[in-house]
């Protein structure tokens, strides 16, 4: 479970998106995100997971059959093979690149060409080309998706536990060490303009401002859904296998609270405070634009490594080494639901359910590796890996304090547990978890372009609610495109198009997953008749 949590989230969409939000400012909400909204949502998800594992199900649509009678809770589920499917095909892509990058580290080729022009190079992207056919970024792709389709054929305990129990203590080392190096550092040192520690304080010294900001809010909530893995149906897959009467209580505040170690302390200590030492704190701040980390990960700590002189291949191949591993074990509990799905409603071996998700992974991945240029790979990540986990989750708590009910909700929390769980959190779970991704929820599609109290004004004033181009109504109605088109004057495809062919593509992927759900129980309702 903290190998699920634990991943690229922790190191490199989390210092993003504190830089991103004010460093301090961020801290404050995210912690009480993680209170109210993560730790009630580990519970849920570990309670509903061991429920449904009784039944046989390690994939939600079975879990949610078991929560009511009501026909149509299996397809509240379809969500939890939908994320996986389609998160597992960009996830693996990134984590492929950072397989990649241990190479090229260990091979010195950062020390001879500019890691600038190497990653868009790698990545296949051309001047005014939407499409990218990067075959050395393709190899590596599959290696990487051979490599986990074959640790699950493994099965759980043969081989997903195998990974974890190699993978998380050799990234806590690698990055133990890195921090160590990294916060050495001080002004003097060749290269060195900033004290590495100005990084940490900006990140750590806790700052009101944000409490009172809502944008600052809805980061600091997708990030805690994104991290803890939670609204994806990982986490009851593993709950799953966990015994009826075995502690999930004490469990899953353990891998959570894990999960915020390695993200707040060691994912705080890497990317920030080296890159503050060598470029000072503003060019971090501009260089995590987007919030994804992706250019300060890739592109600028790769050129930095090379002030470390003979260290810099080591230092290089540790901290993409340390990102592949925190990869790789998210990956594998993405394919695990999936690879469960099929041998449990529709009775696959182990190896032909493997090789599906080999497969669908590829096509869905070929799709993000293909389409990079046009943006397709950010819709991936919009709409499956930040979106779709608000609605699942929200769906979730609500089925399970409602028509699950509440007390048979708590007793199923409780039932065996090795620690005390405060009572005040039955109260939690019912209203304030709800109401606090509900909250989310309407915030996401409503957020406004710039303040939201302007925004209020506007709106009391009669000038309207400005959306936000990012909004999730924003994007459906291409909010601040000025020339929305397909096409451009020479018949050329736009980016778009690219966009609307994604959406349209995760629209009818949606509806697949849906109708595999439905043909399964219609299979296995023919079985029982016969
Ligand atoms: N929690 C993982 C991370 O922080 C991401 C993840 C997403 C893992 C979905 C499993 C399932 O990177």
């Amino acid at each position: 479970m903290a190998g699920n949590a634990v991943g690229l989230g922790n190191f490199l969409r989390f210092p993003a998106q504190a830089a991103q939000n004010g460093g301090g400012a961020f801290l404050i909400p995210y912690l009480i995100s993680f209170l109210l909204m993560g730790i009630p949502l580990l519970w849920v998800e570990w309670a509903i997971g061991r429920h449904g594992g009784q039944y046989g199900h390690h994939s939600t649509p079975g879990m949610f059959d078991r929560l009511g009678p009501q026909r149509w809770l299996k397809y509240i589920g379809v969500f939890g093979l939908f994320t996986n499917f389609t998160i597992a095909a960009y996830y693996t892509y990134i984590e492929s690149w950072t397989l990649a990058y241990v190479w090229h580290s260990l091979v010195g080729t950062f020390s001879t060409s500019d890691p600038q022009t190497f990653f868009p190079a790698y990545l296949g992207i051309h001047e005014n080309s939407l499409f990218a056919l990067p075959m050395e970024a393709l190899f590596w792709f599959l290696l990487t998706l051979a490599l986990n389709v074959w640790i699950l054929s493994h099965g759980l305990a043969k081989g997903i536990e195998i990974a974890a129990k190699i993978g998380l203590p050799l990234l806590l080392i690698f990055g133990a060490v890195l921090a160590v190096r990294g916060l050495l550092l001080s002004p003097g040192d060749p290269g060195v303009v900033q004290d590495p520690m100005e990084g940490l304080n900006f990140v750590w010294e806790p700052q009101l401002a944000g409490l009172t900001n809502p944008t600052t809010w809805l980061a600091a909530a997708g990030q805690v859904f994104f991290t803890l893995s939670v609204g994806m149906g990982t986490v009851h897959c593993y709950a799953a296998y966990v015994r009826r009467n075995q502690d999930i209580a004490l469990n899953a505040s353990a891998a959570g609270w894990m999960n915020e170690f390695v993200e707040v302390i060691l994912g705080s200590s890497l990317l920030i405070p080296i890159a503050t030492a060598y470029l000072g704190l503003q060019a971090v701040q501009a260089a995590t634009a987007g919030g994804s980390g992706f250019s300060m990960a890739f592109l600028t700590l790769p050129t930095l490594f090379n002030n470390w002189g003979a260290f810099a291949p080591i230092a290089g191949a540790m901290w993409f080494g340390l990102l592949f591993f925190a990869g790789i074990t998210s990956s594998l509990a993405m394919g695990q639901p999936i690879v469960a799905f099929f041998e449990d409603e529709f009775g696959q071996s182990r190896t032909r359910a493997s090789a599906v998700f080999f497969l669908s992974t590829l096509i869905l991945g070929f799709v993000c590796v293909w389409l990079y240029p046009g943006g397709s790979f950010d819709e991936f990540d919009y709409w499956t890996g930040t979106f779709a986990l608000v609605c699942f989750a929200l769906a979730e708590v609500v089925l399970f304090a409602y028509i699950f009910g509440i007390d048979r909700g708590w007793e199923e929390i409780t039932r065996g547990a090795d620690m005390r769980v405060p009572h005040a959190f039955r109260f939690v779970i019912k209203y304030v978890t709800p109401a606090f991704i509900l909250v989310v929820f309407v915030g996401s599609l409503i957020k406004p372009a710039g303040d939201w109290s302007a925004a209020l004004l506007s709106l009391t004033s009669g000038a309207g609610w400005p959306l936000a181009p990012d909004s999730v109504i924003g994007k459906i109605w291409h909010v601040g495109v000025s020339d929305y088109r397909w096409f451009d004057s020479d018949g050329r495809g736009t980016t778009h198009l690219v966009q609307d062919i994604t959406r349209l593509f995760l629209t009818v992927l949606f509806i697949l997953c849906a109708w595999l759900v439905a043909a399964a129980w219609r299979r296995k309702a023919k079985e029982t008749r016969s």
